[in-house]
């Protein structure tokens, strides 16, 4: 069973903790401006919560992103955009209005992940089914380009200076995942 399949048939929750791996090797981070109230790690120095309004808050240095999922994910990403600096985690589907409005020529760089992850319960456990779409982290900002390269999480794709190309980048990456 894949993460979207399960939440179509039971679950509402928008909290699906990122693998805390991935944070490790892509962080140190200033800011996450979207955490549930009790986390069971640190994903960034400043951690903000529904009741602080993370959309709306201030947001400061490097920011980690993985939004809450549904309509309000573009909202999220947009400010991202607009902030400049740190990765969001988003689906990676190329297509949609969301990702052409916040991710084609305003981002730095985009690693398309190798495989699936599966992410975690609020309580840190891992779920048994992965996340069941292909998974896109989006730089903006050079520092997290090279956050990207060095993850070797995935595939990166880093646009050209200037244009509203992207130049791929193979570098090698973890197999086996
Ligand atoms: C996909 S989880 C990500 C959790 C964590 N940041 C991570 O990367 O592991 C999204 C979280 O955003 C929280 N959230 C929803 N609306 C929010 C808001 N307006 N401000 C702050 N957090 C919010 C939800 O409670 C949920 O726990």
């Amino acid at each position: 069973m894949s993460l979207s399949s399960h939440q179509s048939a039971a679950m509402k929750s928008s909290t699906w903790l990122t693998p805390p791996e991935w944070v490790k090797v892509l962080g140190p981070f200033d800011t996450d401006p979207c955490c549930p109230p009790v986390m069971p790690w640190s994903t960034a120095t400043r951690m903000l919560t529904e009741a602080q309004d993370g959309l709306t808050a201030p947001w400061e240095g490097r920011v980690w992103l993985n939004p809450p999922f549904g309509q309000q994910a573009a909202l999220w990403l947009r400010r991202m955009a607009q902030h400049g600096n740190g990765i969001a985690l988003v689906p990676a589907r190329t297509e949609t209005a969301m990702f052409y409005e916040s991710v084609w020529g305003k981002a730095d760089s985009i690693c398309f992940v190798k495989g699936r992850p599966h992410f975690h319960y609020q309580d840190g456990l891992r779920a048994a089914f992965d996340s069941g779409a292909p998974i896109a982290l989006v730089a903006y900002g050079r520092d997290n380009t090279q956050a990207l390269r060095s993850s070797r999480l995935g595939v990166v794709l880093t646009e050209q200076v200037g244009a509203c190309r992207y130049r791929c980048c193979l570098l090698p990456y973890e197999t086996g995942g």
